[in-house]
């Protein structure tokens, strides 16, 4: 049986990858964090000294093993050459970086087709910026979430203090901004909405208020296909 695939698309800090995990767990599909695959490949260029300002050498991106592993329940694994890197991706240093290592089109190739082998192989529930656009047009169901700049700020802010860092909340904000306005002005798979996404807004929507209705949905679309 052909596998489904659900994309969830979206600015930073909306909560994508929350309720993405969320439906994944409901209709019991894998959750990939596809970001979590453009920060490994930046922490890898961090600390090798590898310059992202135009496309580093195709063997060596091609030579960058990423596995993503999500364990339902648990925390999500992401593999480095190996290496558990799962708590070194969301540092200043990597937020600060990660959208311009996300534009390179050598990065983004690699990167999309091992996102394409997980949704070939599994039915997945995938969160970021090109998923409903270029990783899987034909998903089943394109969510396009959206919130307003100051919850989007409020959300990343509690999630750095929960992770023990330190960040004002005017460079919060501006980070924002700043790899918002990347993503979406880049050459290579912008971020944009889909003609046949479903536009979310869940600036005042509880965690399940938007589960439900984007299970509800789900469910539909699954049936009909
Ligand atoms: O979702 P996130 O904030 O962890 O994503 C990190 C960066 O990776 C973000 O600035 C945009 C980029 N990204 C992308 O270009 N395409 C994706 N499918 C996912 C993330």
């Amino acid at each position: 049986m052909p596998c489904h695939q659900i994309s969830i698309d979206g600015y930073a800090a909306c909560g994508k990858s929350t309720l993405a995990r969320e439906l994944a767990d409901e209709l019991n599909f894998i959750y990939i964090d596809s970001g979590a695959m453009y920060r490994g490949v930046t922490l890898y260029f961090l600390r090798e000294g590898v310059s992202f300002d135009t496309e580093p050498p195709d063997a060596l991106v091609q030579s960058i093993d990423i596995r993503f592993e999500y364990v339902p329940g648990a925390a999500d694994k992401l593999y480095l050459n190996g290496e558990d890197v799962s708590t070194k991706l969301r540092t200043s240093q990597v937020n600060e970086n990660v959208s311009k290592v996300a534009a390179l089109p050598n990065v983004r190739r690699r990167l999309v087709a091992l996102q394409q082998d997980y949704g070939h192989t599994h039915n997945v529930v995938m969160d970021g910026r090109d998923i409903g656009t270029v990783v899987f047009p034909g998903a089943v169901l394109k969510i396009f979430l959206t919130a307003n700049l100051e919850t989007r700020v409020r959300r990343r802010m509690n999630d750095i203090k929960s992770s023990n860092q330190y960040l004002n909340v005017d460079e919060i904000r501006t980070n924002l901004l700043t790899r918002d306005h990347i993503d979406s002005t880049r050459a290579d798979s912008p971020l944009k909405q889909s003609e046949d996404s479903v536009v979310i807004d869940n600036t005042n929507l509880t965690r399940k208020e938007q589960l439900v209705m984007v299970r509800s949905l789900a469910a539909l679309r699954i049936q009909e296909s």
